[in-house]
């Protein structure tokens, strides 16, 4: 059956077309002659914000345009995606079971019980049982307890989310007005939301080609006199992984563009950086909560402890080693993960 009553779907379930944008002005930015602003895809909802709108919405519009009135996906207990897949639900009218990582007899997190208040079905597996989770098998004895159900891998790592996040790139577009940036930083940890952006952006500049307009995307807003020569090029985009080993990532973000085969989807001017872990996923060591502090007094902008936390350390880092020319203009994605904030002392 399908979910929900409201024959406009799209209206329904769509994605903005736009995002603020914040100004970050710091003395080291200034010493190198660099500008960052940031794209406050943390603002754009109260929950369901971030990327994860970019990667649920597309999944959800599949699910529904299939007839399913059930989603399940997988995460650990203090899951970015699934306490959006639990908000997303409540408010689109689809029941949601989330598999959860561990089975150790911990009380739920403050994240599981958001999931829960939100109607989600919670189902703690083993770590070991855990593994299993993109097993053809596994999923046939999930349909087996539960009956059926659209499923979404861990994360939202699939190609509708590839899909969404490859949006961003006219998020941005629209988003910036004359700001015309050199490089789009963003934090990765499958990398779906890096390749969707990269694919977006391949788009975006496929698509100037193919119109009678002759200006690239980014420069449209802009006056002719301020038409610099830099913006006859898109932004290359960045990647920071926020794992160890994150060079998985390098090998994720081709393997998506080549699935994709989207029209520009070789847009080769990406990279991602794998030094910026401190230590592995999820960890924050107590430098880096230090850092967080200041820059939160500093900005009046909150950081999440897993991804943008790291994201912006590496940009002062990078900034500080003298990484960019005097001019550059930076970018960076808030890409939301603000309730992981809630288990995490700063
Ligand atoms: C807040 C936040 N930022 C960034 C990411 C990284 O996204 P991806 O897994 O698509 O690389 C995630 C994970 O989805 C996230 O929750």
């Amino acid at each position: 059956m399908p979910a929900g009553g409201n024959p406009n779907l799209s209206a329904e379930l769509a994605i903005p077309g736009s995002a603020p944008v914040s100004d970050i002005a710091d003395e080291i930015f200034i010493e190198k002659n660099v500008s960052v602003q940031m794209l406050r895809l943390d603002q754009i909802d109260p929950v369901l914000s971030g990327n994860k709108a970019f990667k649920l919405i597309p999944n959800l519009v599949a699910a529904r345009a299939s007839g399913f009135d059930t989603v399940l996906s997988f995460g650990g207990a203090y899951s970015n995606h699934i306490h959006a897949l639990a908000e997303a639900g409540k408010r689109f009218g689809f029941k949601t079971i989330g598999v959860i990582r561990g089975d150790d007899g911990q009380a739920d997190s403050h994240t599981l019980q958001f999931a829960a208040s939100r109607g989600m079905r919670l189902f703690r597996i083993s770590r070991q049982e855990y593994r299993r989770r993109a097993d053809a098998q596994f999923i046939d004895q999930l349909r087996d307890a539960f009956g059926d159900f659209y499923l979404v891998p861990e994360g939202g790592a699939n190609e509708s989310g590839i899909r969404g996040c490859m949006q961003l790139a006219s998020v941005i577009n629209n988003s910036l007005h004359t700001y015309l940036p050199d490089e789009i930083m963003l934090a990765c940890g499958t990398g779906t939301t890096m390749a969707g952006l990269v694919a977006g952006l391949g788009e975006l500049r496929h698509k100037s080609e193919m119109s009678s307009d002759t200006s690239l995307p980014f420069a449209t807003s802009l006056p002719s006199a301020t038409r610099l020569p830099s913006v006859t090029r898109l932004p290359s985009v960045r990647g920071i992984a926020v794992l160890k080993q994150g060079g998985f990532i390098r090998a994720e973000v081709t393997r998506c563009l080549q699935s994709l085969r989207a029209p520009g989807s070789e847009f080769p001017d990406w990279a991602v950086e794998t030094e910026h872990h401190y230590g592995g996923y999820a960890r924050f060591p107590e430098a880096l909560a230090i850092f967080v502090r200041e820059f939160e007094i500093r900005h009046g902008i909150l950081l999440d402890p897993v991804y943008t936390a790291k994201l912006m350390a590496a940009l002062y880092q990078r900034v500080a080693a003298g990484l960019y020319p005097p001019g550059t203009r930076l970018l960076l994605l808030h890409t939301g993960g603000l309730q992981g904030r809630m288990t995490t002392q700063y």
